[in-house]
């Protein structure tokens, strides 16, 4: 204990010094000389994930660990891997899909979505993920916005996410089907992604690209509108590279487990690119979260690093140690976690039972990589985020800009200009300059502060978004699909602090004249969200109420709606209809 801090000494054998790595002047620009594209000038993420590996002495390692949901498993080293994204690659090409197009893959974790992720980029065209949770109003949103020409898919996401809204997506020319049943209908412009395989050449020269092409496009939500489509170019490698080296201290030796699903950027930052381009072997477990499910995979492939997030190690440790005791973890070397803040008790938690810490760190979509890090070769102070990546610069700032001093919070900040910074929100340059209101500075959207010795600490977010399991929800779009309820005449949307979620998502609802506020009704409005919205972004609580707080303008003060809630004050209420 320092200061009430407490601090788990970790220096040691660690393969980056960060202190001394921060005063030689890290720069990205020294890792350049890792890729090929170094020496050969051409440019292509999937080329460095995937087919450098295949020519190299990691021909006939594992690439890819796959752990289905039903107990079956596969395993593909980096040369069956660069085969089965080349043949896919000629099966987009003769599709139509181009340098520049928008491709969405809306799958669950099976091995078709990793080889999509690679064979997308490899014709130079963009990787746009959705998450499976995701329904058809969401899908249609997010599928316009992007004017994707193509949809990787299986029938039954299809049928739950594309077949009610077909209509309404104009832009999208084929529907690719993994997984298709015998005697499916394909319906026109719909293609059966194996029968496909079967014709598709194994000979692909990638599209060569420019370091600034994209690449990756995710879809997040921020306080107000719609989601919108922040975008990722082939630079970011760069980042996802070196991160993935010193923040999750990945070696060449080790099994890497990132449990995220690649609908969010976790899963694509280090579930896809980040080990592979670092030539590791990484797992996918595609079934749902079980303490049991999740140990028997660390134990049956040996995983040595495992990042995951905080509420599924909240619900790890509510399964308690007995159930630790059937497994064998001593596999496990590194642990690190990110989404949302960890708790301190599940750090020593977790020191107790696995013998191990667990090493926080701090980013988000827009960054592209980790930004902030309890990396290896740090004390790690329990509670803490860590400190700021080598070559990034980070600050608390008030905001006009001005700095802040040790212990006083304000908005969590970074010099714009590292490798994997998005480099626009797709369609909407009016968003992206909303990310550069204090000038000099990208600004997080997160609060927090920083300690005397540089650590990090994050107190909330300065805006609405709501972390609910460490998924990112917009409360607008929950709002907007709320009001498609017949019964719901306004509606407000808040985060609610929970401790196993983090926050569940609470709905304030008026109801129409002639409806009644029951449970019934509640369960109703819940279930509707769900299928229409997504299934991880409906609210798990709904209060009625006659009246919402309204800005004279007729805008919902949600700020209101969260102080009533936890019974705080209720701050400047000027702009208060008081009717
Ligand atoms: C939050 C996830 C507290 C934060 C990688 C950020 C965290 C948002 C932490 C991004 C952490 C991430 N402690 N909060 N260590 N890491 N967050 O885009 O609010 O899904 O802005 O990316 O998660 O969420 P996103």
């Amino acid at each position: 204990m320092e200061n009430g801090v407490e601090i788990v000494e970790m220096i040691g054998d660690c393969n980056v010094c960060y202190d001394e790595v921060c005063r030689n002047g890290f720069c990205f620009d020294d890792v350049k000389k890792e890729f090929d594209w170094y020496k050969t000038g051409k440019v292509n993420i999937a080329h460095e994930a995937i087919d450098r590996h295949a020519k190299s002495w990691r021909k006939n390692k594992v690439a890819l660990y796959w752990e289905g949901a039903d107990g079956s498993d596969r395993k593909y080293t980096f040369q069956e891997l660069k085969i089965r994204t080349d043949k896919l690659a000629n099966v987009l090409k003769n599709a139509g899909v181009k340098k520049g197009d928008r491709v969405f893959v809306y799958l669950p974790r099976i091995p078709e979505l990793y080889a999509s992720a690679i064979a997308i980029a490899k014709v130079g065209a963009i990787f746009a993920p959705l998450f499976g949770g995701f329904r058809a109003d969401a899908v249609r949103d997010r599928i316009n916005d992007a004017e994707a020409c193509m949809v990787i898919t299986t029938p039954e996401m299809k049928r739950l996410g594309i077949d009610p809204i077909r209509k309404e997506i104009p832009s999208v020319k084929n529907i690719l089907l993994c997984n298709i049943p015998r005697n499916y209908d394909l319906e026109p412009g719909d293609l059966s992604y194996d029968a496909e395989m079967i014709y598709a050449s194994e000979q692909f020269e990638p599209e060569w690209c420019d370091l600034e092409d994209p690449v990756i496009m995710h879809y997040t939500s921020g306080t107000t509108g719609k989601s919108k489509g922040v975008v990722h170019v082939h630079n970011a490698m760069i980042g996802h590279y070196i991160t993935t080296r010193w923040v999750q201290d990945l070696r060449d030796d080790d099994v890497f487990w990132c449990t995220a699903d690649p609908g969010w950027v976790t899963g694509t930052s280090y579930g896809i690119f980040g080990p592979w381009l670092n030539g590791a072997s990484q797992v996918v477990y595609a079934g749902r979260f079980s303490p049991e499910a999740w140990y028997w995979v660390i134990d049956k492939y040996k995983v040595t690093v495992w990042y995951t997030a905080p509420t599924a190690l909240r619900m790890l440790m509510k399964a308690g140690d007995e159930v630790v005791k059937k497994y064998h973890l001593d596999s496990l070397r590194y642990i690190t976690s990110v989404g949302e803040p960890l708790n301190p008790e599940v750090i020593r938690w977790a020191m107790r039972v696995y013998g191990l810490p667990i090493h926080e760190n701090y980013w988000m979509t827009e960054t592209g990589c980790n930004v902030i890090a309890n990396f290896y070769s740090l004390p790690l102070k329990v509670g803490s985020m860590g400190k700021p990546f080598p070559g990034i610069e980070a600050a608390v700032v008030d905001d006009k800009g001005r700095v802040l001093p040790p212990g006083v919070p304000g908005n969590i900040v970074i010099k714009p200009g590292w490798p994997s910074m998005m480099r626009g929100i797709w369609n909407n340059p009016e968003k992206y300059s909303e990310y550069f209101r204090i000038p000099g500075w990208y600004m997080t959207g997160d609060s927090g502060f920083v300690d005397s010795d540089g650590y990090f600490w994050f107190t909330g977010r300065i805006d609405d978004v709501i972390k609910t399991s460490g998924e990112r929800v917009g409360p607008f779009e929950v709002e907007s699909a709320l009001l498609e309820h017949p019964a719901v005449a306004e509606a407000g949307v808040i985060g609610k602090p929970d401790p196993l979620y983090g926050n569940i998502i609470k709905a304030f609802i008026s109801l129409k004249p002639g409806y009644e506020g029951t449970d019934e009704l509640k369960r109703e409005i819940s279930d509707f969200v769900k299928t229409k919205l997504a299934a991880h972004a409906f609210p798990r609580e709904i209060e009625f109420k006659p009246n919402l707080p309204k800005t004279r303008s007729g805008k919902i003060m949600r700020r209101v709606l969260k102080a009533m809630e936890l019974g705080q004050p209720l701050g400047d209420l000027a702009t208060l209809d008081d009717e």
